[in-house]
């Protein structure tokens, strides 16, 4: 089987860290977004992965060229000149779409996080005998997504709506898609939506089917969700296989500690933080709803809470970090400073206090 990812878009909403790497690549749980995705589509017997990409091809590649050794797994880019949007990219991939075997493909949004139970979604394709099969979750706020109006007995699909402007009902788009080869012959060469040009087309035929998504799902995208999206996945690996959480006097609730990084002594760590790999915690430090990505020091007694603190960075002795801070790549902040809601460029020193959400430059 083939899957496409749809890794276009530039990120922005995830700035500074994307200033960094392709929103792809940015680490989530200790491990760089696009992995969760691919190691999810091997596991279900998928060996070609084509990336759908608008820019910096290079630097995607490079980076998972490793993994396809590692894990087996051939994967690709297709590249467009001009964005496609969510469909366009498929119509450029088709000749690594088509399969000889007439087999559906995968399509996922490259920004999505959950269980992705897809060997759920092959079973739930091959019964209803339709073209597309989409996956539905439900969420508070449907206007940011493309809203789902279903059967419930069937899942047929009968009206899908793209970002609604008036409140339709709470089941939406979850980014995952199982085509079949026919849904390729829909879609032209050109800049086109697949959600508002394709979709409500196959649901007027009565052949497109959604699944409610078992699981947790959130479209990481934006800090806000990003963080709500750890303390969600921290939660199912608990239930699934809570050998991978952390344990010990000093862990409050679900932590994901790599094993290369050091906790001192005295530190009360999350609940809901992942410490990526050669990471430093310095004795007194207190952690929590945060991610702490490879190679940072947090010196002693410094306080962090909702927020992202990039690669490389350090965090001074005494410091308080909290309220959505997200520093970039290598950023310094200094002893006893205090961080409300600052987003801080890459390779900046902190020397004086943020008091108020703002970017500093
Ligand atoms: N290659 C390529 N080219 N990829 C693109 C382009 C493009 O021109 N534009 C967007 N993408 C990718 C994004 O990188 C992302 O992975 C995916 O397509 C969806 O785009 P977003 O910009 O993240 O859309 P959204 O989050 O507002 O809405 C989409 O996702 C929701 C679920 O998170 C829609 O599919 C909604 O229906 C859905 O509910
Ligand atoms: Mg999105």
């Amino acid at each position: 089987m083939k899957a496409l990812i749809l890794v276009g878009g530039f990120g922005t909403r995830l700035r500074p860290l994307t200033l960094s790497v392709p929103k792809p690549l940015v680490d989530f749980a200790n491990k760089p977004m696009i992995l969760h995705q691919i190691e999810a589509l091997k596991a279900v017997g998928v060996s070609e992965v084509v990336l759908a990409i608008n820019y910096q091809p290079e630097i995607m590649l490079n980076f998972l060229k490793d993994f396809e050794g590692k894990l087996g797994i051939k994967i690709s880019c297709s590249q467009e000149t001009e964005p496609l949007g969510t469909a366009g990219p498929l119509a450029l991939a088709r000749d690594k779409l088509l399969d000889d075997s007439g087999v559906p493909f995968f399509v996922l949004n490259g920004d999505v996080i959950s269980d992705y139970p897809l060997k759920e979604m092959i079973e739930f394709h091959k019964t209803h005998g339709g073209e597309a099969s989409i996956m539905v979750t439900e969420v508070d706020e449907p206007s940011k997504y493309g809203a789902v109006i279903m059967e419930e007995s069937t899942g047929r699909v009968e009206k899908f709506v793209e970002k609604p402007k008036l409140f339709v009902r709470n089941k939406i788009n979850a980014g995952i898609y199982l085509l079949n080869i026919s849904v390729l012959d829909r879609i032209q060469l050109r800049p086109t939506s697949i959600e508002k040009e394709v979709f409500p087309k196959i649901a007027a035929e009565n052949r497109l089917y959604a699944m409610v998504l078992p699981g947790f799902w959130m479209d990481i995208g934006q800090p806000r969700d990003y963080i709500t999206g750890l303390k969600l996945y921290l939660e199912s690996t608990r239930k699934k296989s809570s050998e991978k959480l952390a344990t010990g006097p000093h862990i409050v609730g679900n932590v994901l500690v790599h094993k290369t990084a050091k906790i001192g002594e005295g530190c009360r760590i999350g609940p809901d933080v992942a410490i990526g790999p050669g990471c430093v915690v310095e004795s007194g430090v207190r952690l929590s709803c945060c991610t702490v990505m490879r190679g940072v020091r947090i010196k002693k007694h410094a306080c962090i809470s909702s927020s992202i603190i990039g690669w490389h960075s350090t965090v001074g002795q005494r410091a308080r970090v909290e309220n959505m801070t997200i520093l970039g790549e290598d950023v310094h902040v200094g002893d006893e400073i205090y961080s409300n809601g600052g987003i801080v460029l890459p390779h900046k020193e902190i020397k004086s206090s943020i008091w108020k959400p703002e970017i500093v430059m």
